[in-house]
């Protein structure tokens, strides 16, 4: 098939969270399973310049039809493989920034614009590129108004969608592009798309609704999730729009795979020690590793507990927090977090980290790669207490590196991690709590760590499965081509 795959981030030209690590990995499976696959996103200069990136080709104007003008932007082609090639939308107005969507937490004013921009200007390279796709994959609300504009008068006819449908996958519906109605006039489209069952959302107007009712399938990234996202309590208000398409059986969850040649502990160049789940002891090195890098005192037996995460809401870190303190005072434990966000929270862990600087190392910002890695591979325990989850990858992440992960029973975190318990230690791969409260992830931590001390062989059992375990796209890249056959249906 010929898949254009339209995302607002991909590793390694620009990221925030995990749909930059699947924008990247997903694409990359299809092609290696035959498919042609072009993925279509802004080009974001500030981004891409440690990269230093040459291009295969250029189209020097785009015209893309904008409010009641047209824009001229750019295109920049990128070759990744003979099936995979990426399409750096150019327009420095809108994408040449510092960062992504916000700034010191204040979204851009312009965000609406920019977005509806985007979203223009990739139905407008799939025509003047000829792409002629099979399906068009939308991600988020970013571009979800294309689902919308492949229906409108602007392309519904022309040749290079003729065989085309839209597959909207839903990475959060916490974040929806949910903007004053007056943007409408930037879409191009009249105020007939203004109604409940397209645009409109309580007198706003909503992109991520439009690619929910707009596309011909709809998907989310884990099978929990899509149970909860029916649901007031997770749907964000879209779920009576949810519940009508998974009425009409347009709407399923697929769990996300992770690349596993990136994250692969045996191979990991970033590492100072490799390992294997036969061989463990490169993660004691790795551990050793973090500890002095972080400041931490270097104590091989005290368990070492590490967060790696947006503080956002979502995370459930403001519950970790207020459960923090008390461990730190009386127990034996060491705790590393790295993340960025929410100020408040941001200034406790900081505060925290002074007070207790031998239990407790908090790097607030973006860590690198390195980093990152070091973080997965060197900790003995990863906490994601998470109020909802998509999918999450670092819990994946987490496991492929023998480090067990500590989650909250939701969404994707449900759906990969297995509670330990002796009946199953055969399976077990981490630890599972229900109440999204202090004492239930206390607790919860403090029986891992307890697990930790006495039993060390649960624990070497539940790394080795975590580590054996097959999390990459072999089995759900598959589940995507099903859809997209559905799609036609
Ligand atoms: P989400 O997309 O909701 O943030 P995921 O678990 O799917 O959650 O993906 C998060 C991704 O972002 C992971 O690759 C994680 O390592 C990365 N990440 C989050 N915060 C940071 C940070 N402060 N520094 C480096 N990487 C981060
Ligand atoms: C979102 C979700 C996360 C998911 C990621 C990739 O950012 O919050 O759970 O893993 O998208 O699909």
């Amino acid at each position: 098939m010929k898949i254009v795959w339209a995302s607002s981030e991909a590793v390694p030209y620009a990221k925030t969270g995990g749909l930059a690590d699947v924008s990247a990995s997903l694409p990359e499976a299809l092609s290696l399973r035959g498919h042609q696959v072009s993925v279509v996103m802004p080009y974001y200069p500030q981004q891409t310049a440690r990269l230093n990136l040459t291009f295969d080709g250029q189209l020097d104007l785009l015209g893309v039809p904008f409010g009641n003008t047209t824009e001229w932007a750019s295109v920049r082609i990128l070759k990744i493989n003979p099936k995979l090639t990426y399409y750096f939308i150019e327009f420095n107005r809108f994408f040449d920034r510092a960062t992504l969507y916000d700034w010191q937490g204040q979204e851009y004013s312009d965000n609406a614009q920019r977005f509806i921009f985007f979203s223009r200007a990739v139905m407008e390279t799939v025509t003047a590129l000829r792409l002629d796709p099979d399906i068009l994959h939308l991600n988020d609300w970013h571009c979800a108004l294309c689902a919308v504009y492949l229906r409108s008068g602007h392309y519904s006819g022309h040749p290079a969608f003729r065989s085309c449908r839209s597959v909207m996958t839903i990475h959060n519906i916490g974040y929806q592009g949910n903007f004053d109605k007056g943007n409408m006039f930037w879409t191009g489209l009249g105020w007939d798309y203004f109604n409940w069952q397209c645009l409109e959302f309580y007198d706003r107007l909503n992109l991520l609704k439009g690619g929910i009712m707009c596309a011909d399938m709809v998907s989310t990234v884990s099978h929990t999730y899509a149970e909860e996202i029916l649901s007031p309590e997770f749907g964000f208000a879209l779920d009576p729009c949810l519940r009508h398409r998974a009425y009409q059986c347009r709407l399923r969850g697929i769990a996300n795979g992770i690349d596993a040649d990136d994250w692969n502990p045996s191979a990991d160049r970033r590492l100072p020690a490799r390992f294997t789940p036969k061989s463990l002891t490169g993660k004691k090195k790795c551990k050793s590793e973090l500890q002095k890098k972080f400041r931490l005192p270097e104590k091989p037996e005290v368990p070492l507990f590490g967060v790696l995460s947006r503080l956002a809401y979502q995370k459930g870190l403001d519950v970790f927090a207020a459960s923090l303190e008390d461990m730190l005072y009386h127990n034996d434990f060491q705790f590393l977090l790295i993340g960025s966000g929410d100020p408040g929270l941001e200034g406790h862990f900081r505060y925290l980290a002074g007070k207790y600087p031998d239990k407790f190392a908090a790097f607030i910002g973006y860590a690198s790669d390195a980093d990152s890695h070091l973080l997965e591979a060197g900790c003995d325990f990863f906490i994601m207490p998470s109020r909802y989850e998509p999918c999450g990858l670092n819990q994946m992440y987490s496991m492929r590196y023998g480090t067990l992960p500590i989650v909250r029973q939701t969404g994707g975190l449900a759906d990969t991690v297995l509670n330990y318990s002796e009946d199953t230690l055969d399976r077990s791969t981490g630890f599972v709590f229900h109440d999204l409260t202090p004492d239930a992830l206390r607790n919860t931590i403090r029986w891992a760590a307890d697990l930790y001390r006495r039993k060390p062989s649960a624990i070497a059992k539940m790394r080795k499965n975590g580590m054996t375990a097959d999390f990459s796209w072999n089995h759900t890249a598959s589940e995507y081509e099903k859809m997209y056959h559905d799609a036609h249906q």
